[in-house]
């Protein structure tokens, strides 16, 4: 389910296409070049390139995946991805894929297709712009803008100065939808938050005695950690530490998504939870206690300081309580088992304060669907 207040924004959920989320509309810092300026091995190296950026999901937050390929004469002389944040990016990693394989004197006059615009900052690394016009790189095909602020059409700008022909547009939206977390992050300037919650049809999430495991079925769980490998962080409470001692790791069946770090947000003071439970998995520890975090914008800046372009809130009910009084949940995704608790269970959400129907907030439905037994409302 969907946040009503992000109406500019395209829906493009899609559990095929790595639990994408949402995907801007109109944030191009540069024209898109018509359609017919692309050949049909330009979409198939594009396609390609894609293929390439999809093999760093989850690992390069808070970069986005980009691919890139380098052909010349219809040949494929480089390819390379960025593998995960810190790391070169895909333009350098195709460029020296090209040297390392003996194709140095090809790359004069090649194109170079890559999924986002080559950076023209010194970030983490030198800038790509460089990189691609010191290898003689004669045409440069872009599936999409960035939208950081330090490159937004500069890159692309310093490409063409150094009489470079760039093309853009090849796959934008397909780029855009793959890496639509980089987008909401960069353009929002926070975090994408998703809450998931198993519960009864009553709507409870745990017995009066705090048992929750397992409320939701294997398959639904499985879903779960498909979103831990998604998504940058996972939220908890300090009752969930302690009840249920989680791992809160990734333990996804997806080869690209296994032993990814998932960064634990504790909302709990350091010395009150026990934390050995939790995997070693090179996920980051982070203590959100109510001294630092006491207003929707103290954890927006805490997310921002540490990086983290996503957050999947994973309760209990104070914590989700807390996600929807401070109208911070941009998309819920609940799993149904079909069973009543009654009324001594653990109500998912706590009291809002709601007196009258229209004080109520409202979410769009995107998908239900059965997951074995489970209803899953996404
Ligand atoms: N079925 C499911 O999907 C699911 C998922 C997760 C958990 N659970 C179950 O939920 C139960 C725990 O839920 P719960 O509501 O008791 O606890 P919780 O949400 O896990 O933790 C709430 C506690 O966190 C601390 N906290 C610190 N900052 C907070 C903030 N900004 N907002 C809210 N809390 C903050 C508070 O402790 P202080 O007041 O001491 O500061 C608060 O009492 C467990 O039984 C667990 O098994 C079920």
């Amino acid at each position: 389910m969907i946040n009503s207040n992000n109406t500019d924004y395209i829906y493009s959920a899609n559990f095929d296409d790595g639990h994408n989320i949402v995907s801007p509309n109109n944030s191009a810092s540069v024209p898109n070049s018509s359609p017919d300026e692309f050949s049909e091995s330009d979409k198939s190296f594009m396609s390609h390139a894609l293929a390439l950026a999809r093999l760093g999901m989850g690992w390069t937050s808070p970069n986005p995946m980009v691919g890139a390929v380098i052909v010349k004469n219809s040949q494929i002389i480089g390819e390379g991805y960025h593998h995960r944040c810190g790391m070169l990016h895909a333009e350098r990693e195709a460029i020296a894929d090209a040297k390392a394989k003996g194709n140095e004197p090809l790359l004069k006059g090649a194109t170079m297709f890559v999924t986002l615009e080559p950076c023209c900052h010194t970030g983490r690394t030198p800038p790509c712009t460089e990189a691609v016009i010191e290898a003689g790189i004669g045409r440069v095909v872009v599936a999409s803008a960035d939208v950081d602020d330090r490159v937004a059409g500069n890159g692309i700008q310093a490409l063409r100065n150094a009489g470079i022909q760039v093309d853009v547009g090849l796959f934008d939206d397909e780029n855009r939808r793959l890496n639509s977390i980089f987008y909401f992050y960069k353009q929002h300037k926070r975090p994408y938050i998703v809450l998931k919650a198993a519960m009864t049809l009553d709507g409870k999430i745990a017995t009066s005695e705090m048992d929750s495991s397992w409320i939701s079925n294997e398959q639904s769980r499985s879903i779960v950690h498909e979103l831990r490998g998604r998504l940058k962080a996972v939220a908890v409470g300090k009752n969930t530490v302690i009840y249920d001692k989680p791992r809160l790791n990734c333990r996804s069946d997806t080869p690209l998504l296994q032993n990814k770090p998932v960064d634990k947000i504790i909302f709990a003071e350091q010395n009150d939870v026990p934390t050995d439970s939790f995997a070693s998995d090179g996920g980051r520890i982070l203590f959100a206690d109510r001294k630092k975090i006491s207003s929707p914008d103290d954890f927006i800046s805490f997310c921002m300081e540490h990086e983290i372009d996503s957050v999947l809130v994973e309760g209990g009910s104070g914590v989700y309580t807390w996600f929807l009084q401070n109208d911070l949940a941009d998309r819920i995704i609940l799993f149904y088992r079909p069973s009543f608790m009654g009324s001594d269970g653990l109500n998912v959400v706590g009291g809002l304060g709601v007196t009258k129907i229209h004080q109520l907030m409202n979410f769009h439905i995107h998908s239900v669907k059965q997951v074995g037994d489970n209803i899953m409302v996404d």
